[in-house]
């Protein structure tokens, strides 16, 4: 079976994700790659009207319920775009994927990490990526760029949640950006330095 590649890019908010996704779909396609960029709660018709009721500051959720509307639109991104993309030889970009369940509902709503692995492996059909980049941003740049974004808008419920369960979060991805099969981004660098280093890992897999 011919197979495509698949890239996540993980991270808090505002941590640079959807730039740099965006950048490294450009530069791809430059080199004649099919390119899908799609992005996490969503991806899909139905994964987006499950991602409306997560973020929308009216509801108030449970966090196993949280932690199940997560996965099952993940399921359904999974089934419905990522799988037939790989199978179709594209390379499917991803912001946002099963690393980011681990950082909001595993250490920031404290439910245990192995269910959510657990849970992960089943909505993926245990699809693995073959890179996963975790941004990193130091607490001083996040709260700068925050302050700026919620200019424009209103916080959604997850960037409304309260100090504590953002700092856990933010916490999370340090330690999750150090483990094994990740790649640490530093967020506080250039838009073109981090892209220059996604773009050396992305040649070294897909060989050009
Ligand atoms: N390397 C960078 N340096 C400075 N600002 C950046 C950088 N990357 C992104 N930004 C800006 O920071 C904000 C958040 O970036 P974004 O890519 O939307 O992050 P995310 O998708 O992780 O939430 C945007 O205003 C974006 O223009
Ligand atoms: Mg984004």
């Amino acid at each position: 079976m011919k197979r495509g590649y698949f890239i996540v890019l993980e991270g808090p908010d505002r941590s640079g994700k959807s730039t740099q996704a965006k950048l490294l779909k450009e530069w791809l396609e430059g080199r004649g790659f099919s390119v899908i960029l799609t992005r996490e709660p969503g991806g899909t018709k139905i994964s987006e009207q499950v991602r409306k009721i997560l973020l929308d500051p009216k509801n108030n959720i449970e966090r196993l319920t949280e932690l199940f509307l997560y996965e099952s639109s993940r399921a359904q991104h999974t089934l419905e775009i990522i799988l037939p993309a790989l199978k179709a030889g594209k390379v499917v970009i991803s912001d946002r994927f099963t690393l980011s369940t681990v950082a909001y509902q595993g250490y920031g709503r404290g439910l245990p990490i192995k269910t959510v692995n657990t849970l992960n492996t089943i909505a993926t059909c245990g699809l693995k990526s073959d890179l996963i980049f975790v941004f990193d941003i130091p607490d001083r740049i996040f709260a700068e760029r925050e302050r700026l974004a919620l200019k424009l808008s209103g916080p959604d419920r997850i960037e409304s949640a309260s100090a504590a369960f953002r700092k856990r979060v933010n916490r999370a991805y340090k330690i999750l950006a150090g483990k094994q099969g990740m790649i640490r981004i530093n967020g506080a660098l250039s838009r073109a330095n981090i892209q220059k280093e996604i773009i050396t890992r992305v040649r070294r897999l897909i060989g050009v």
